[in-house]
């Protein structure tokens, strides 16, 4: 079957490789040539575990390529995947629409012989209806059908969840979609992934209403972190007693700094919007939006609390910088806010991540250093502030810290360590809704 996959950002393009590696005949198409050429050459231009060897092996197949070029990709595909971002629309929160727009024009233009053309984007409810008028509008005779289908991927284990996912939500309102839809998912299916055919706006609101749900879960345990700080309750045996209940389940219960990243933030303020537009507001929702803003700033109140008082002049390690391990990707991340708040209150940052650097320094607040590893970050710090859970900060060596900080003060955002084993090193310790955590 022959695929093409327009936008080739972290959903374009693992779902084209993970398709290619299925044994369909993939062309992923991006505007941005810089990142075409890249992938010619065999350069990833993210970060996601195990993409690289997928990608490579199936390039070298012929079953993988790569254009700028959207009639070009289009030519003789069955199925065309739009990928592209929706960030939220500065001003007013909603979802912006106008790449996914610009797609359907183009695909419109170009397009040759029946095509299903699928938004894979998450977008709001009745995306798929515009996307077919803006083709009919722009072209009368294209014979398309739109369908919805939105990715549940997450960064850092895209690859495994692309291919072995929970679901996959397939929204239609045109039949000759579903026989194209059921091939497409065929590899996937056989394995018991179950194939859930909706119509369109039944599946795009099935995204937003399961990553508010997530959300909204995380915000939940946040909060019940906060209540264990005030009552001297322990969170994480807390989100295990709830979570072994099958009717809540164990994910999405482990507190923290609050959720950021490339999809919770807007995909919730999205849907915010949506219901507000509809008279029908999601107050829950809403709730959580604020929460999660107040919270990421706050972080670093409870980082002043534990040196004692003021930060002035005070320097502080700050280990981990993207919105979460295993992906280079900085948008929302809880760090943008946490170091902001920490140089408002007057202290120096020296900051360490071991794959964001490069991609943090684009969106951080300027004047930070960024450090080399944790003990460069460390040297003459009055505390270490752990904000994402690395799996190298798990076993930090702490006589080796001890030696180098101006203070042994730990503020363990992820709750990585044990607090006895900390407290043993010598350092005072402070973490998200444990005995001993600091309550701000
Ligand atoms: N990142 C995730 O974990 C994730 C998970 C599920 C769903 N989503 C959704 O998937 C969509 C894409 O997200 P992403 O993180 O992959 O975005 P991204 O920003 O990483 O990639 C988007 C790509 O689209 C390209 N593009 C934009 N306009 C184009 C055009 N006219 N023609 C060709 N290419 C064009 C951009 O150059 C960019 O490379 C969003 O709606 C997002 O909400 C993302």
């Amino acid at each position: 079957m022959k695929i093409a996959v327009v936008g080739s950002g972290y959903v374009g393009l693992v779902s084209g490789a993970c398709f290619a590696d299925f044994g369909h005949q993939v062309v992923c198409i991006d505007k941005d040539p810089k990142r075409i050429e890249a992938l010619k050459q065999n350069i990833i231009p993210i970060y996601e575990p195990g993409l690289d060897d997928l990608v490579s092996s199936n390039v070298k197949q012929n079953r993988l390529s790569f254009t700028t070029s959207l009639p070009e990709g289009i030519e003789g595909a069955e199925a065309i995947f739009i990928a592209v971002g929706t960030p939220s629309r500065r001003g007013d929160g909603h979802a912006d629409l106008q790449y996914v727009y610009a797609v359907a024009r183009e695909i419109a233009q170009a397009v040759k012989g029946f095509a299903v053309v699928v938004d894979k984007s998450t977008v709001p409810v009745g995306t798929a209806d515009e996307v077919a008028r803006i083709i009919r509008e722009t072209n009368p005779d294209a014979d398309v059908a739109v369908a919805s289908n939105p990715e549940f991927l997450r960064e850092g284990a895209a690859i495994s969840d692309f291919k072995k996912p929970d679901r996959i939500v397939v929204g239609i309102n045109d039949e000759r979609a579903r026989a194209v839809m059921t091939e497409v998912y065929r590899p996937l299916y056989l394995n018991a992934s179950p194939l859930l055919f909706t119509d369109t706006r039944t599946a795009e609101l099935i995204k937003y209403a399961a990553n508010a749900f997530l959300a909204m879960k995380i915000t939940f345990i946040n909060e019940v972190a906060d209540l264990c700080e005030k009552v001297g309750a322990d969170v994480q045996q807390v989100s295990r007693g709830i979570g072994m209940d099958g009717r809540i389940g164990s994910k999405f219960l482990h507190a923290g700094p609050g959720y950021g990243g490339s999809c919770f933030p807007k995909d919730t303020l999205a849907l915010v919007k949506i219901a507000q537009d509809n008279d029908s507001p999601i107050r829950l929702i809403e709730t959580t939006v604020a929460v999660n803003d107040q919270r990421k700033r706050s972080m670093a109140r409870k980082v002043e609390k534990a040196v004692g008082g003021s930060l002035r002049g005070k320097t502080v390690a700050v280990l981990g910088l993207t919105f979460k391990p295993n992906t280079d990707d900085m948008r929302e991340a809880p760090a943008i806010s946490i170091v902001q708040a920490l140089l408002d209150a007057g202290a120096v940052v020296k900051a360490y991540d071991p794959v964001g650097t490069e991609q943090a320094k684009l969106v951080m607040p300027s004047g930070i250093t960024y450090c080399a590893d944790p003990y460069e970050a460390s040297e003459g710090a009055s505390s270490i502030v752990i904000v994402t859970e690395w799996d190298q900060f798990r076993a930090l060596d702490f006589g080796r810290l001890k030696s180098i900080v101006a203070e042994p003060i730990l503020v363990d955002l992820r709750n990585v360590y044990n607090p006895e084993e900390i407290t043993r090193h010598g350092f005072q310790y402070s973490s998200i809704g444990r005995p001993g955590s600091e309550a701000i």
